[in-house]
Protein backbone atom coordinates (compact mmCIF):
# COMPACT_ATOMS: atom_id res chain seq x y z
CA UNK A 1 0.00 0.00 0.00
CA UNK A 2 1.65 3.32 -1.01
CA UNK A 3 0.40 6.42 1.49
CA UNK A 4 1.25 9.86 0.80
CA UNK A 5 2.28 11.03 4.54
CA UNK A 6 1.15 15.08 4.13
CA UNK A 7 2.99 17.03 7.04
CA UNK A 8 4.21 20.10 7.89
CA UNK A 9 1.69 22.82 7.23
CA UNK A 10 0.64 26.50 6.48
CA UNK A 11 -0.51 26.22 9.93
CA UNK A 12 0.34 27.23 13.56
CA UNK A 13 0.96 23.57 14.30
CA UNK A 14 3.29 23.44 11.90
CA UNK A 15 5.99 22.56 14.08
CA UNK A 16 3.82 19.85 15.86
CA UNK A 17 3.45 18.04 12.60
CA UNK A 18 6.86 17.29 12.00
CA UNK A 19 6.98 15.92 15.66
CA UNK A 20 4.28 13.95 15.00
CA UNK A 21 5.06 12.88 11.60
CA UNK A 22 8.53 11.96 12.17
CA UNK A 23 6.21 9.30 14.21
CA UNK A 24 3.83 7.99 11.64
CA UNK A 25 7.34 7.56 9.08
CA UNK A 26 8.67 5.68 12.08
CA UNK A 27 5.76 3.51 12.46
CA UNK A 28 4.81 2.58 9.08
CA UNK A 29 6.13 -1.35 8.50
CA UNK A 30 7.99 -1.06 5.53
CA UNK A 31 6.38 -4.72 4.11
CA UNK A 32 3.27 -3.17 4.66
CA UNK A 33 3.23 0.03 3.87
CA UNK A 34 5.37 1.75 0.86
CA UNK A 35 5.41 5.95 2.77
CA UNK A 36 5.59 8.64 0.68
CA UNK A 37 6.65 12.02 2.62
CA UNK A 38 5.03 15.02 1.47
CA UNK A 39 6.05 18.40 3.03
CA UNK A 40 3.52 21.06 3.17
CA UNK A 41 5.54 24.27 3.67
CA UNK A 42 4.37 26.92 5.55
CA UNK A 43 3.13 28.80 2.05
CA UNK A 44 1.17 25.65 0.94
CA UNK A 45 3.84 23.94 -1.36
CA UNK A 46 3.37 20.55 -1.56
CA UNK A 47 7.36 19.17 -1.80
CA UNK A 48 8.73 15.60 -2.28
CA UNK A 49 10.20 15.17 0.73
CA UNK A 50 12.33 12.08 2.23
CA UNK A 51 12.80 9.99 5.32
CA UNK A 52 16.16 8.78 6.52
CA UNK A 53 18.01 8.35 9.87
CA UNK A 54 15.03 8.96 11.52
CA UNK A 55 14.52 12.42 10.37
CA UNK A 56 11.89 14.08 7.65
CA UNK A 57 13.22 16.13 5.23
CA UNK A 58 11.73 20.04 5.31
CA UNK A 59 13.26 20.98 1.84
CA UNK A 60 13.11 25.02 1.47
CA UNK A 61 12.24 24.09 -2.77
CA UNK A 62 12.76 21.69 -4.51
CA UNK A 63 10.40 19.40 -6.54
CA UNK A 64 6.66 20.17 -6.41
CA UNK A 65 3.87 16.70 -5.80
CA UNK A 66 0.39 17.36 -7.52
CA UNK A 67 -2.65 15.15 -6.82
CA UNK A 68 -4.33 14.99 -9.71
CA UNK A 69 -8.28 15.55 -9.48
CA UNK A 70 -10.20 12.18 -10.32
CA UNK A 71 -6.77 10.95 -10.73
CA UNK A 72 -7.21 8.01 -7.99
CA UNK A 73 -4.10 8.27 -6.38
CA UNK A 74 -2.19 9.75 -9.89
CA UNK A 75 0.81 12.23 -8.55
CA UNK A 76 3.01 14.32 -10.85
CA UNK A 77 6.36 15.62 -9.71
CA UNK A 78 6.89 18.68 -11.09
CA UNK A 79 10.61 19.19 -10.41
CA UNK A 80 12.02 23.33 -10.63
CA UNK A 81 14.36 23.00 -13.76
CA UNK A 82 13.41 19.64 -15.80
CA UNK A 83 9.62 18.56 -16.77
CA UNK A 84 6.86 17.10 -14.95
CA UNK A 85 6.55 13.07 -14.57
CA UNK A 86 4.46 11.05 -13.10
CA UNK A 87 5.31 9.38 -9.19
CA UNK A 88 3.59 5.89 -8.84
CA UNK A 89 0.40 6.29 -7.76
CA UNK A 90 -0.80 6.26 -4.14
CA UNK A 91 -3.13 4.34 -2.84
CA UNK A 92 -4.12 6.79 0.43
CA UNK A 93 -3.72 10.10 1.56
CA UNK A 94 -2.79 10.37 5.26
CA UNK A 95 -2.82 14.02 6.40
CA UNK A 96 -0.57 14.16 9.43
CA UNK A 97 -1.23 17.82 9.90
CA UNK A 98 -2.97 19.92 12.78
CA UNK A 99 -4.93 22.94 12.44
CA UNK A 100 -6.44 24.98 9.66
CA UNK A 101 -5.57 23.68 6.10
CA UNK A 102 -5.31 20.53 7.90
CA UNK A 103 -7.48 19.33 9.83
CA UNK A 104 -10.32 21.22 8.96
CA UNK A 105 -11.55 19.91 5.83
CA UNK A 106 -9.21 21.09 3.27
CA UNK A 107 -7.17 18.78 2.34
CA UNK A 108 -9.85 15.78 3.38
CA UNK A 109 -11.74 17.79 -0.04
CA UNK A 110 -9.08 17.46 -2.29
CA UNK A 111 -8.33 14.05 -1.02
CA UNK A 112 -12.19 12.97 -2.69
CA UNK A 113 -11.86 15.60 -5.53
CA UNK A 114 -8.34 13.45 -6.44
CA UNK A 115 -10.84 10.13 -5.98
CA UNK A 116 -8.15 8.72 -3.62
CA UNK A 117 -8.85 6.84 -0.12
CA UNK A 118 -8.53 9.31 3.17
CA UNK A 119 -6.79 8.10 6.35
CA UNK A 120 -8.82 9.64 9.28
CA UNK A 121 -12.08 11.95 9.69
CA UNK A 122 -13.78 13.48 6.67
CA UNK A 123 -14.69 16.55 5.45
CA UNK A 124 -17.35 17.26 7.60
CA UNK A 125 -16.44 16.13 10.77
CA UNK A 126 -12.89 18.24 10.14
CA UNK A 127 -14.92 21.01 9.20
CA UNK A 128 -17.00 21.23 12.49
CA UNK A 129 -14.88 19.85 15.23
CA UNK A 130 -12.07 22.33 13.87
CA UNK A 131 -14.27 25.26 14.43
CA UNK A 132 -15.00 25.21 18.88
CA UNK A 133 -18.19 28.25 17.84
CA UNK A 134 -19.86 25.26 15.63
CA UNK A 135 -18.44 22.81 17.27
CA UNK A 136 -20.16 23.33 20.61
CA UNK A 137 -23.51 24.41 19.31
CA UNK A 138 -23.42 20.91 17.71
CA UNK A 139 -22.37 19.40 20.84
CA UNK A 140 -25.14 21.71 22.89
CA UNK A 141 -27.59 20.54 20.30
CA UNK A 142 -26.84 16.93 21.41
CA UNK A 143 -27.31 17.47 24.68
CA UNK A 144 -23.63 17.34 25.43
CA UNK A 145 -22.56 19.35 28.30
CA UNK A 146 -19.69 22.26 27.27
CA UNK A 147 -18.16 25.20 29.48
CA UNK A 148 -20.64 28.31 28.65
CA UNK A 149 -18.81 30.52 26.33
CA UNK A 150 -19.61 33.90 23.70
CA UNK A 151 -18.66 33.97 20.33
CA UNK A 152 -16.94 37.06 19.45
CA UNK A 153 -16.40 38.60 15.82
CA UNK A 154 -14.32 41.10 14.42
CA UNK A 155 -15.79 44.66 15.03
CA UNK A 156 -17.97 43.57 17.52
CA UNK A 157 -16.53 42.59 20.96
CA UNK A 158 -18.76 42.87 23.99
CA UNK A 159 -17.40 44.83 26.71
CA UNK A 160 -15.30 42.87 29.45
CA UNK A 161 -18.26 43.78 31.51
CA UNK A 162 -20.54 41.90 29.67
CA UNK A 163 -18.60 38.98 29.83
CA UNK A 164 -17.41 38.72 32.98
CA UNK A 165 -21.24 39.01 33.91
CA UNK A 166 -21.89 35.83 31.61
CA UNK A 167 -18.73 34.41 32.18
CA UNK A 168 -17.52 35.52 35.29
CA UNK A 169 -13.94 35.75 35.87
CA UNK A 170 -10.92 34.95 35.07
CA UNK A 171 -12.10 33.62 31.78
CA UNK A 172 -10.58 32.12 29.00
CA UNK A 173 -10.09 34.04 25.32
CA UNK A 174 -9.44 31.44 21.79
CA UNK A 175 -9.45 31.79 18.34
CA UNK A 176 -12.29 29.72 17.20
CA UNK A 177 -10.33 27.55 14.53
CA UNK A 178 -6.64 26.99 16.45
CA UNK A 179 -5.26 24.24 18.27
CA UNK A 180 -2.51 23.78 20.82
CA UNK A 181 -3.40 26.21 22.74
CA UNK A 182 -1.80 28.89 20.39
CA UNK A 183 -3.90 32.21 20.73
CA UNK A 184 -5.21 31.06 24.27
CA UNK A 185 -4.81 33.25 26.95
CA UNK A 186 -6.60 33.70 30.29
CA UNK A 187 -8.05 36.97 31.39
CA UNK A 188 -8.49 38.40 34.72
CA UNK A 189 -8.82 42.00 34.18
CA UNK A 190 -8.91 44.72 31.18
CA UNK A 191 -5.27 44.91 30.45
CA UNK A 192 -5.61 41.51 29.67
CA UNK A 193 -8.78 40.89 28.14
CA UNK A 194 -6.98 43.76 25.39
CA UNK A 195 -3.90 41.76 24.85
CA UNK A 196 -5.80 38.61 24.60
CA UNK A 197 -7.96 40.33 21.79
CA UNK A 198 -4.85 41.14 20.41
CA UNK A 199 -3.20 38.21 19.97
CA UNK A 200 -6.56 35.84 19.36
CA UNK A 201 -7.58 37.97 16.91
CA UNK A 202 -3.66 37.56 14.81
CA UNK A 203 -5.19 33.61 14.37
CA UNK A 204 -8.13 34.08 13.54
CA UNK A 205 -11.62 36.67 12.86
CA UNK A 206 -13.82 34.46 14.89
CA UNK A 207 -12.79 34.00 18.73
CA UNK A 208 -14.58 32.66 21.63
CA UNK A 209 -14.81 34.17 25.50
CA UNK A 210 -14.92 31.06 27.58
CA UNK A 211 -16.45 30.37 31.28
CA UNK A 212 -13.16 29.52 33.26
CA UNK A 213 -13.73 25.95 34.69
CA UNK A 214 -11.71 24.02 37.14
CA UNK A 215 -11.99 20.48 36.54
CA UNK A 216 -9.34 18.25 36.08
CA UNK A 217 -8.49 17.67 32.16
CA UNK A 218 -9.26 13.83 30.61
CA UNK A 219 -9.05 12.83 27.47
CA UNK A 220 -10.26 9.76 25.67
CA UNK A 221 -9.17 8.29 21.93
CA UNK A 222 -11.81 7.31 19.96
CA UNK A 223 -11.80 4.98 16.96
CA UNK A 224 -14.17 3.78 14.53
CA UNK A 225 -13.60 0.48 13.19
CA UNK A 226 -14.49 0.34 9.11
CA UNK A 227 -17.97 -1.25 10.01
CA UNK A 228 -18.43 1.57 11.64
CA UNK A 229 -18.19 0.50 15.47
CA UNK A 230 -16.52 2.98 17.60
CA UNK A 231 -13.97 2.31 20.06
CA UNK A 232 -13.38 4.60 23.11
CA UNK A 233 -9.87 4.22 24.96
CA UNK A 234 -9.93 4.19 28.96
CA UNK A 235 -9.11 7.82 30.15
CA UNK A 236 -5.90 9.45 29.96
CA UNK A 237 -5.18 12.33 32.69
CA UNK A 238 -3.77 15.75 31.89
CA UNK A 239 -1.67 17.39 35.00
CA UNK A 240 -0.34 20.04 33.92
CA UNK A 241 3.19 21.79 35.78
CA UNK A 242 2.34 24.95 38.05
CA UNK A 243 4.17 27.27 36.43
CA UNK A 244 2.10 27.00 33.14
CA UNK A 245 -1.52 27.98 34.67
CA UNK A 246 -2.99 26.01 31.93
CA UNK A 247 -1.89 23.22 29.77
CA UNK A 248 -0.63 25.94 27.08
CA UNK A 249 1.63 25.66 24.19
CA UNK A 250 5.07 25.54 26.23
CA UNK A 251 3.61 22.94 28.51
CA UNK A 252 2.45 20.84 25.45
CA UNK A 253 5.94 21.26 23.37
CA UNK A 254 8.74 23.24 24.56
CA UNK A 255 9.02 22.52 28.64
CA UNK A 256 9.91 19.03 28.95
CA UNK A 257 8.28 18.62 32.68
CA UNK A 258 5.67 21.05 31.33
CA UNK A 259 2.71 18.30 32.06
CA UNK A 260 2.34 14.95 33.37
CA UNK A 261 0.08 12.41 31.47
CA UNK A 262 -1.33 9.83 33.60
CA UNK A 263 -2.84 6.67 31.36
CA UNK A 264 -5.12 5.15 32.57
CA UNK A 265 -6.31 7.45 34.70
CA UNK A 266 -8.36 6.28 37.82
CA UNK A 267 -11.94 7.12 37.71
CA UNK A 268 -14.84 5.49 39.41
CA UNK A 269 -16.69 3.02 37.32
CA UNK A 270 -19.80 4.42 36.77
CA UNK A 271 -18.06 8.43 35.85
CA UNK A 272 -15.11 6.51 33.40
CA UNK A 273 -18.12 4.82 31.69
CA UNK A 274 -20.45 7.62 31.16
CA UNK A 275 -17.66 9.91 29.98
CA UNK A 276 -16.66 7.26 27.49
CA UNK A 277 -20.23 6.99 26.20
CA UNK A 278 -20.17 11.23 26.36
CA UNK A 279 -17.11 10.68 24.48
CA UNK A 280 -18.78 8.69 21.34
CA UNK A 281 -21.92 11.19 21.57
CA UNK A 282 -19.81 13.93 20.92
CA UNK A 283 -17.69 12.20 18.14
CA UNK A 284 -21.46 11.03 16.44
CA UNK A 285 -22.96 15.03 17.10
CA UNK A 286 -20.39 16.86 15.21
CA UNK A 287 -20.29 14.37 12.16
CA UNK A 288 -16.53 12.55 12.74
CA UNK A 289 -15.90 9.60 11.83
CA UNK A 290 -12.13 7.14 12.12
CA UNK A 291 -10.85 8.91 14.50
CA UNK A 292 -10.77 11.79 17.16
CA UNK A 293 -9.06 12.54 20.60
CA UNK A 294 -12.16 13.85 23.42
CA UNK A 295 -11.16 16.25 26.05
CA UNK A 296 -12.66 16.79 29.10
CA UNK A 297 -13.30 18.68 32.08
CA UNK A 298 -13.94 16.36 35.11
CA UNK A 299 -15.04 18.84 37.88
CA UNK A 300 -14.78 17.84 41.61
CA UNK A 301 -18.53 17.06 42.04
CA UNK A 302 -18.11 14.51 39.04
CA UNK A 303 -19.31 16.51 36.43
CA UNK A 304 -18.23 17.34 33.24
CA UNK A 305 -18.45 18.79 30.13
CA UNK A 306 -16.21 18.60 26.86
CA UNK A 307 -13.58 21.08 25.69
CA UNK A 308 -13.03 19.78 22.39
CA UNK A 309 -12.36 17.10 19.75
CA UNK A 310 -9.02 17.41 17.60
CA UNK A 311 -9.45 15.16 14.44
CA UNK A 312 -5.67 15.06 14.00
CA UNK A 313 -4.61 14.84 17.42
CA UNK A 314 -1.07 15.12 18.26
CA UNK A 315 0.37 11.66 16.96
CA UNK A 316 3.67 10.75 18.04
CA UNK A 317 3.89 7.54 20.19
CA UNK A 318 4.31 9.25 23.79
CA UNK A 319 1.07 11.75 22.86
CA UNK A 320 -1.94 11.07 24.74
CA UNK A 321 -3.82 9.63 21.73
CA UNK A 322 -1.82 6.47 21.46
CA UNK A 323 -0.98 6.35 24.91
CA UNK A 324 -4.34 5.99 25.67
CA UNK A 325 -5.03 3.43 23.10
CA UNK A 326 -2.09 1.38 23.89
CA UNK A 327 -3.40 1.59 27.59
CA UNK A 328 -6.54 -0.08 26.17
CA UNK A 329 -4.54 -3.06 24.23
CA UNK A 330 -4.59 -1.03 21.14
CA UNK A 331 -0.47 -0.93 20.34
CA UNK A 332 1.01 2.58 17.89
CA UNK A 333 0.99 0.53 14.68
CA UNK A 334 -2.14 -1.06 15.19
CA UNK A 335 -3.98 1.64 15.39
CA UNK A 336 -2.27 3.06 12.09
CA UNK A 337 -3.37 -0.43 10.51
CA UNK A 338 -6.98 0.08 11.85
CA UNK A 339 -6.79 3.35 10.30
CA UNK A 340 -5.78 2.04 7.22
CA UNK A 341 -8.46 -0.44 6.72
CA UNK A 342 -10.89 2.54 7.65
CA UNK A 343 -9.51 4.65 4.99
CA UNK A 344 -10.24 1.43 2.46
CA UNK A 345 -13.39 0.61 3.37
N1 LIG B 1 -3.95 20.17 18.31
C1 LIG B 1 -3.03 19.25 18.94
C2 LIG B 1 -2.11 18.66 17.96
C3 LIG B 1 -3.76 18.21 19.72
O1 LIG B 1 -4.94 18.36 19.87
O2 LIG B 1 -3.16 17.25 20.15
MG1 LIG C 1 -7.00 21.12 19.61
Amino acid sequence: LRIGVLFGGRSAEHEVSLLSATNVMAALDPAKYDAVPIFVSREGQWLLSSFENGALATPSDGTQICLVPGGHGRMLAIPANSAPHDLPDIDMLFPVLHGLHGEDGAVQGLAEVARVPLTGCGILGSATALDKDIAKRLLKAAGVPVARSVTIEEGAVPPLAALEDQLGLPLFIKPARQGSSVGVAKVNGSQEFDRALADAFQHDRKLLAEEFVRGREIEFSVLESPEGKLFVSRPGEIVPAESHGFYNYNAKYIDEIGAALIVPTELPPAVEAAMRAMAAKAFRAVGCDAMARVDFFLMPDMTFVINELNTIPGFTDISMYAKAMAASGVSYTEVIDRLMAHGLA
